[in-house]
């Protein structure tokens, strides 16, 4: 996908690139031109960081803590991934026409890089939180996401290899998080890793709720980061994503079986360092050495976006 950058664009790649399947080329347009709120909150990462997670505890602060709600209605119909339009059956089909009828306060997912995000994104200035995770484990995941939920046949080396080559959607991955890290001081970004996520589930749900100015009691934090625990989430039907994926299939006109994962939960395992045990050291070798020539030229390393706290003293 090619896209003229809109406005602040940053970071060093002469040449913007992203890869995407061909169900999303349709969409690009209409996302690109999409009516933004100021007073909308977006979501955006790269897939399998956390955004699910990141996307209930926003939508909680966002609808007082609505335990209710959030655990009836699907978080797909609470907060429409925008560019995904058309492609699940049983969530809105033009997932545009159902943001553009939500009312305000929205939430809105999206893992597009920031230069094919809406324009509007850039004037209306809503808020935005970004989530990063360390990409060895967030390619794992993908990975298990892409065999068990959508009938991928290779192997995990390829796969890998694909991720790290950008020849998965949404990659290339380090373009996608440095431009966000690199706004991470504006007032409207909001930058936190799945790692945080993990050690200080409370403290990143203050956070959060500093960010978007809204109030949160001792009492609401405890019941959120039990609702938000991984075991609440794997067997909440309204987020952990299992009849939009059953559906996907049945769409495929495969059956569940065929699939090489049968079992595979959208909400997987849910640990910090999945790929020490899920992949090789040569791939794990492969994956820091990329890192770093990424990286190099910032002075950066995978630490500083896992420990990163925009409210940090
Ligand atoms: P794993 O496959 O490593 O388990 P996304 O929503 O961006 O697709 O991210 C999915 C990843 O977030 C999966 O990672 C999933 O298990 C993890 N996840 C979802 N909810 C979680 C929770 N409550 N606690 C920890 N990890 C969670």
């Amino acid at each position: 996908a090619s896209q003229e950058p809109s406005v602040p664009v940053v970071g060093q790649w002469e040449h913007r690139f992203c890869r995407l399947a061909d169900t999303f080329q349709p969409v690009l347009d209409r996302v690109y031109e999409f009516e933004v709120r100021a007073d909308d909150v977006w979501i955006v990462t790269l897939p399998k960081c956390g955004t699910t997670w990141m996307q209930e505890l926003t939508w909680l602060l966002m609808n007082n803590c609505d335990f209710e709600t959030a655990k009836s209605v699907d978080l797909t119909l609470r907060s429409p991934f925008l560019e995904f339009n058309g492609v699940v059956p049983n969530v809105p089909h033009d997932t545009i026409e159902a943001a553009n009828a939500m009312p305000s306060p929205r939430l809105i997912k999206s893992h597009l890089p920031a230069w094919l995000l809406p324009r509007q994104i850039w004037t209306k200035r809503p808020k935005i939180i970004y989530v990063y995770r360390n990409p060895k484990d967030a390619a794992i995941s993908y990975f298990h996401h892409w065999r068990g939920m959508v009938g991928y046949q290779g192997t995990k080396s390829d796969f890998m290899h694909s991720f790290i080559d950008g020849y998965v959607n949404f990659t290339p991955c380090w373009p996608h998080v440095l431009d966000f890290w690199q706004l991470r001081h504006e007032p409207h970004i909001f930058f936190t890793s799945y790692e945080r996520m993990k050690a200080q589930l409370g403290e990143v749900i203050r956070e959060v709720a500093q960010f978007l100015q809204r109030s949160v009691s001792a009492e609401q934090v405890e019941q959120m980061s039990q609702h938000l625990s991984f075991e609440s989430m794997r067997d909440n039907p309204a987020c952990n994503h299992v009849k939009e994926f059953e559906s996907m299939k049945a769409a495929a006109g495969r059956e569940v079986e065929e699939f090489s994962s049968p079992n595979h939960r959208f909400v997987r395992r849910g640990v910090v360092g999945s790929h020490k045990d899920e992949l090789t050291a040569d791939i794990i070798r492969e994956f820091d050495l990329w890192s770093d020539i990424n990286l190099r030229d910032y002075k950066l390393n995978m630490d500083d976006f896992a420990n990163y706290s925009k409210y940090a003293a």
